[in-house]
């Protein structure tokens, strides 16, 4: 089974390079299907989660050919089928964005229902609301939802949650509808805006992504391009909380600052600086950081996906703060880990009540999801000694070389398999 093993204590000093953003990057990949000519996506991050979508598009009959690491051309002249059913499918949240894709291009679509983190219920009622909306049929039965129309034609859809997902793969088959659909209370994160962008770079007709009404002119077909996805959000944010964290000084290059405002903001707030450029961002943290209140929220609010990183941040800083997930119900597993490493925290239903402890210290400990285990790999880089991290496949799903990045910033800690490598990496560290 493999491992993060980390020695704690070094400040993150340096450079770190964003790649690209996976949740744009997922709707993309979808999006990609959408036309027979062929599709140049750069900047496409090296992933686990992606890796899964491109196997998924393959298994229809899909080339995707790597060009380098980062970059592929997707050709799907050739699909020879409608129905995903991929045993790995199941495990991303994704999965979902191929039926928006392939309802929209072929009017027809089967695939596994999704997987992803679990952290909440997460439901698609969403989704199926607005393909329904647009006259499809749509059925959910033995794991698989089907969408099938004769003749998909666009809506006026309110949407009763903000949901990034749901916002997506609306827009996706909307966009070879015929007629005008408008998406009202539509998601406003900016891989939203990126798919919508990439859509319209094959000749969609998008307005209006990043507000909360997106009006979409269904059109007959689309062309091929050259794209490249926005930088990842949220593997910056994490980065500006490893130098926040450490009391580092990182300059995070490859970003747009905009998009890190809410983060930016409450990095601030309990004491770090910040200093903006065109497109980096350095984070310092010269001193002890004090306590804040935050609430996640969709986009511009604060991302659901960085609460794990700040409320262990949080867990060192001076004084109570309070944390509350807005978004998912079920987004603090984590919690009992931390406080395995000597934190002081106290989960009441959507809310974490902090108490700033002065360390936390090694241990061994598992990752529950995604960012939550993003998070405790910051923890191990602050705890005094030795932590291993278990289940790392998790982390994997969302950043590219995590270890070598943080290495090259001066963390110990390294990727291993066996006791031997333990053994190595502890007579290595001393
Ligand atoms: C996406 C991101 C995830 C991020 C989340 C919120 C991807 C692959 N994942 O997840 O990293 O944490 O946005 O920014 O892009 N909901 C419904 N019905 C639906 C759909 C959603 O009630 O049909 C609810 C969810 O339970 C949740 C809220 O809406 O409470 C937001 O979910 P959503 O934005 O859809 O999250 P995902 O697209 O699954």
């Amino acid at each position: 089974m493999e491992q993060y093993i980390i020695k704690g204590g070094s400040p993150l000093v340096g450079e770190v390079e964003i790649g690209g953003a996976k949740n744009a990057a997922l709707g993309i990949l979808a999006a990609s299907v959408m036309t027979t000519e062929p599709v140049i996506i750069e900047n496409l991050p090296d992933v686990r989660d992606t890796a899964v979508l491109i196997q998924a598009m393959e298994s229809i009959g899909t080339r995707v050919e790597r060009l380098d690491r980062h970059t592929v051309r997707v050709n799907a002249a050739n699909i020879s089928g409608y129905t995903i059913d991929d045993g790995y499918i199941k495990k991303i949240r994704a999965s979902y964005y191929m039926l928006g894709a392939l309802l929209g291009r072929f009017k027809t679509a089967e695939v596994a229902l999704p997987g992803g983190c679990n952290i909440g219920s997460r439901p698609i009622d969403q989704h199926l609301k607005g393909f329904r909306a647009l006259g499809a049929k749509v059925e959910v039965s033995r794991g698989m939802i089907s969408a099938k129309s004769e003749n998909l034609s666009g809506n006026h859809i309110y949407m009763d949650v903000v949901t990034v997902g749901a916002t997506i793969n609306i827009m996706l088959a909307a966009t070879l509808a015929t007629g005008k659909t408008i998406i009202e209370n539509a998601a406003k994160e900016p891989h939203v805006v990126d798919v919508a962008n990439f859509l319209n770079s094959m000749g969609a007709s998008i307005k209006g992504a990043g507000t909360d009404v997106i009006r979409i002119k269904g059109v007959e077909r689309l062309h091929g391009t050259t794209y490249s996805i926005i930088p990842d959000q949220i593997e910056a944010g994490t980065f500006m909380f490893a130098a926040a964290i450490t009391k580092g000084d990182i300059m995070i290059k490859n970003v747009i600052p905009k998009h890190l405002e809410s983060i930016s903001a409450k990095l601030i707030e309990i004491g770090c600086e910040i200093e903006e450029f065109d497109d980096c961002l350095r984070v310092a943290a010269p001193r002890r950081l004090t306590n804040t209140h935050v609430k996640t929220l969709p986009y511009p609010g604060f991302p659901t996906d960085m609460q794990p990183q700040i409320a262990t941040t949080l867990a060192l800083s001076e004084g109570t703060s309070i944390v509350t997930e807005s978004i998912f119900e079920n987004r603090f597993k984590y919690v009992g880990e931390l406080q395995r490493m000597g934190a002081n925290i106290k989960v009441e239903g959507n809310t974490a009540i902090i108490e700033g402890v002065d360390s936390f210290t090694g241990a061994g400990i598992s990752a529950p999801d995604l960012r939550a285990g993003a998070a405790l790999v910051l923890a191990a880089l602050v705890a005094d000694g030795i932590s291993i991290i278990d289940d790392i496949v998790y982390i994997e799903r969302g950043y590219e070389d995590f270890p070598e990045k943080l290495t090259a910033l001066g963390a110990s800690i390294e990727k291993v398999e066996s006791e031997r490598d333990i053994q190595k990496f502890k007579l290595k560290v001393g």
